[in-house]
């Protein structure tokens, strides 16, 4: 049987104006040069720096992402994120927030003929808001849904390399790509967990690198010194685009190859 070629671009956290430009010089590039398939990336960042906006949403789906993951900022934007959740089935928040709240526990892409699925989990270590334990929501999301996807995804926003890692260990039987993000730092560690599921323990982040995880340095190093939190702004030197290309066959999938993605944005 002649196997389908699904290549996966998972882009990590776009920070800000400067992220945003990067998405809009580089992506189309990078989709065309690697044939890519499908690009998922987190977007809760992309509008300020904290939040995801109706507009910064359309600009990313423009770029050519067409899959959005959020994390702990998915209601912290400039305006309220439920619309965007409500009216953009590929705009996902975190799996484990509260049921109260709108949005799906998954979404799934189409491409080739091929069910993209995708589910969006945050830690709890470090975290402090009211969160669903992810490692059971996962079991319930899958247990319910895994007859419809061929190739499954996990965001993994999360604070603590342990609970990312651990949570790696319990689903890489069942996934087949994990990578983790929300610490802005790109991990060394893309490998193959199991015999179907790559993983990563953070994407690292796109947007300005000469910075404090996005935020200038020198308010952020001040907020360190003095004890009191500084207005936000952003830092923009040294943008970079950083994630993860994923080359699958389908059916099975077989992991076909795997690599690092990481661009220097030349836009300031
Ligand atoms: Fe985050």
């Amino acid at each position: 049987m002649k196997e389908t070629p699904i290549t996966v671009l998972a882009i990590g956290d776009i920070f800000g104006p400067p992220g945003m430009k990067a998405i809009q010089s580089l992506l189309p590039d990078l989709r065309k040069t690697f044939d890519v398939d499908v690009v998922i990336a987190n977007g809760e960042n992309s509008s300020r720096g904290v939040g995801i906006s109706a507009r910064t949403a359309k600009e990313m789906i423009q770029s050519g992402v067409d899959i959005i993951t959020t994390g702990n900022h998915i209601w912290s934007g400039v305006e309220k994120s439920d619309h965007l959740l409500q009216d953009n089935s590929n705009i996902l928040r975190p799996a484990n927030y509260p049921a109260t709240n709108p949005g799906e526990d998954y979404g799934i892409f189409h491409n080739k003929g091929k069910r993209i699925g995708v589910i969006n989990l945050m830690g709890r270590l470090f975290m402090n808001i009211a969160l669903d334990c992810p490692f059971q929501k996962f079991e319930e999301i899958y247990n319910r849904h895994h007859r419809e996807w061929d190739i499954l995804i996990v965001d993994f926003h999360a604070e603590a390399t342990s609970e990312k890692l651990a949570f790696a260990h319990f689903a890489a039987d069942r996934c087949h790509l994990i990578f983790g993000t929300h610490t802005h730092i790109p991990t060394d560690d893309l490998e193959q967990i199991s015999e179907r599921c790559v993983y990563i323990t953070d994407l690292g982040m796109t947007g300005p690198y000469d910075s404090v995880i996005g935020i200038d340095k020198d308010i952020a190093l001040n907020s360190f010194l003095t004890g009191r939190r500084g207005k936000l702004k952003i830092g923009s030197n040294d943008v970079r685009l950083y994630g993860i290309l994923v080359r699958f066959l389908l059916p099975g999938p077989r992991i076909e190859d795997f690599q690092k993605i990481q661009l220097f944005s030349l836009e300031k």
